[in-house]
C-alpha cells in the first residue's frame, strides 16, 4: 500500500509503523509517562502482540522505544497494566523501588503474568512463575489492571472475564487472592467485557464528595456501533465495588465511534486523573487506510466528575499541556448566518468556541472542508445533542457503517453552547460545555480538504467567541 503522511497525526501518538491498539501499562516514574501498547512489530496486522513502548516528559511530545515485552511460550502480550512498586513488596527490586507490569498470556488460554524492570522500563524480567493468575477455565480472561490501595494496605488487580469484571487482592504482587466481582446484569453487555479500570475522584472538586469510578469497555454494542467504554459510579471499599445506580442503567464515556480501551496513568503527579484511549473501533481497525502505520492514540485527557442536571457524570478535557504546542492564533466573533464568515486552514487546529443560541436550529464547524468533503461538526438545538456527521468526511468507504453521524446530549448553559475542539489529520475529538458530552471520530479528509468554516442552518447563531489555534510540530 502507498504510504499516507497526509493522515499521520502530529500530535496524537503513532507508533512510526505497525499496527497499534490498546494503551497498556501507563504508568509515571521518575520524570517520564510511560506508554505502553498493544503492537504488531512486524506488521500492520492485529498480529503477534507484543507490547511496544514510547515516553514523554509532557504527554504531548512521545519518543518511541524499542518494543518492552515479546510473546513467549505463554503466548502472545495482551492488554495490561503497570504500576511502581514504591517500597518494594514484590522484592524483586532489592529495597529500592521499581515497575512492574501485569500482561496477558494469550496461548492457548489467557492467564495473567507479571514482569519487572529496575531500569525505567528500558528491559523488562518475565516472572519465572509465571502465569501469576492462572485460568479458572474461561475463554476470556484477560486485561489485568492493578491499582493500590491505601486503606487496606493492599494491592487490587481487576480482570476482565466475559460478562464480569473479577477482582483479586495481593500484598507483594505475585500472589494473588480473589475478592468479589461485578458486572453480571450491570450495564451495557453487547459484547465481552474487556480492559477495565478504577479509580477516585471528587465531585466538582470537592474532596468530601468522592465516587469510585470503574471503567469496562465493551467488544461490540456501543452507542456509535462496535466497540466502546462504558462507566459506573459507585462505592469500592478494598473488595467490592457497589453500584450507585440501577443496574440497567448504561453510561457511556464518548458517543462517537473510536475511543476505546481507555486507561489512566498509574502514579501520576498530575494531580487529577489522566487517561488515554486507543483512537479506533474494532468494527473497522484492521481496515483503517493509513500507512506504514495502524492505530493512533487519542490526547490525553483529564478526567473529572462533575454534577449536572441529571446526576453526577464523568468529565474530560484536553490536559492543559497542549496549550504549549499552540501556535499561532486566529479569532473572530459575529453573527453566523448574517455576517460573512471567514475561513480557517489547517489540519491540526485546537478550536476553542462559544456560541450563543439564536435563530438557528444547528450550528459548528464544518471542519477538513475542501471541494466536495466535509466532517460537520454541530450542535442541534432541538434535539439539544451535539453531533459529529462524517458521512462527507473524504474517506468513508472504509467499512460498512464507517460514514455516519455520531450524537450525544448536551445542555446549553443558559443560552451559551461551548465547544472545544481538537482536529489532528485524521481525527476529531468534541468537547461540549463542561466536558460531560465528549465525541470522538477518525476521518480520512481527501487532499485539499483542509479549512474550517463556521456554519449555521435554518437561521442565525451568535459566535460570540472563537480562538483557532495551531498546534506546532514538536
Ligand atoms: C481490547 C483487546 C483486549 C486484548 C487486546 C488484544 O481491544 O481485545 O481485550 O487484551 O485487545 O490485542
Amino acid at each position: 500500500a502507498a504510504n499516507t503522511p497526509q493522515w499521520r497525526p502530529d500530535v496524537h501518538f503513532t507508533p512510526h509503523r505497525n499496527w497499534m491498539n490498546d494503551p497498556n501499562g501507563l504508568v509515571y516514574f521518575r520524570g517520564e509517562y510511560h506508554l505502553f501498547f498493544q503492537h504488531n512489530p512486524e506488521g500492520i496486522e492485529h498480529a503477534n502482540l507484543s507490547w511496544g513502548h514510547a515516553v514523554s516528559t509532557d504527554l504531548t511530545n512521545w519518543q518511541e522505544l524499542p518494543v518492552a515485552l515479546e510473546p513467549d511460550e505463554l503466548g502472545e502480550i495482551f492488554s495490561g497494566s503497570a504500576v511502581v512498586d514504591h517500597d518494594d513488596t514484590s522484592g524483586f527490586f532489592g529495597g529500592h523501588a521499581g515497575l512492574v507490569a501485569f500482561y496477558t498470556s494469550a496461548g492457548e488460554t489467557q492467564q495473567q503474568s507479571i514482569a519487572h524492570s529496575s531500569d525505567n522500563g528500558r528491559t523488562w524480567t518475565k516472572y519465572a512463575g509465571n502465569p501469576v493468575i492462572a485460568n479458572p477455565g474461561l475463554e476470556d480472561f484477560r486485561d489485568p489492571k492493578v491499582i493500590r490501595h491505601e486503606p487496606t494496605g493492599r494491592w487490587v488487580m481487576m480482570v476482565a472475564a466475559g460478562d464480569r469484571i473479577v477482582f483479586y487482592g495481593s500484598r507483594d504482587l505475585v500472589h494473588w487472592d480473589q475478592l468479589s466481582e461485578f458486572g453480571v446484569g450491570h450495564g451495557a453487555h453487547g459484547g465481552v467485557w474487556e480492559c477495565p479500570d478504577l479509580f477516585e475522584l471528587p465531585v466538582d472538586g470537592d474532596p468530601k464528595r468522592r465516587r469510585w469510578v470503574l471503567i469496562v469497555s465493551t467488544g461490540s454494542g456501543g452507542p456509535a456501533g462496535g466497540s466502546a467504554a462504558q462507566y459506573f459510579l459507585g462505592d469500592f471499599d478494598g473488595t467490592t465495588f457497589t453500584n450507585d445506580n440501577p443496574a440497567e442503567e448504561v453510561r457511556w464515556v464518548d458517543k462517537g465511534a473510536d475511543f476505546y480501551a481507555p486507561q489512566s496513568w498509574s502514579n501520576s503527579p498530575h494531580g487529577s486523573r489522566v487517561w488515554l484511549g486507543w483512537m479506533s473501533n474494532w468494527n473497522y481497525a484492521k481496515q483503517v487506510p493509513t500507512h506504514p502505520w495502524r492505530g493512533a492514540m487519542t490526547m490525553p485527557r483529564e478526567v473529572g466528575l462533575t454534577e449536572s442536571g441529571t446526576g453526577v457524570r464523568l468529565s474530560q478535557r484536553p490536559v492543559d499541556e497542549l496549550r504549549r504546542r499552540r501556535g499561532r492564533v486566529r479569532r473572530w466573533s459575529g453573527v453566523v448566518g448574517r455576517d460573512e464568515v471567514p475561513e480557517f486552514s489547517g489540519s491540526v487546529l485546537d478550536v476553542v468556541a462559544e456560541f450563543r443560541l439564536d435563530t438557528a436550529d444547528s450550528f459548528g464547524f464544518d471542519a477538513f472542508a475542501g471541494r466536495d468533503q466535509h466532517t460537520r461538526i454541530g450542535y442541534d438545538v432541538r434535539a439539544g445533542e451535539l453531533f459529529v456527521d462524517r458521512t462527507e468526511s473524504g474517506r468513508v468507504r472504509v467499512a460498512e457503517g464507517f460514514p455516519a453521524r455520531h450524537a450525544v446530549a448536551l445542555e446549553p448553559e443558559g443560552t451559551t453552547v461551548r465547544l472545544r475542539i481538537l482536529l489532528d489529520r485524521c481525527s476529531v475529538e468534541v468537547f461540549g460545555g463542561a466536558g460531560s458530552a465528549v465525541l470522538t471520530d477518525l476521518v480520512f479528509p481527501e487532499e485539499e480538504g483542509d479549512r474550517l468554516r463556521p456554519f449555521a442552518t435554518g437561521g442565525s447563531a451568535h459566535l460570540t467567541s472563537l480562538e483557532v489555534f495551531d498546534l506546532d510540530r514538536p
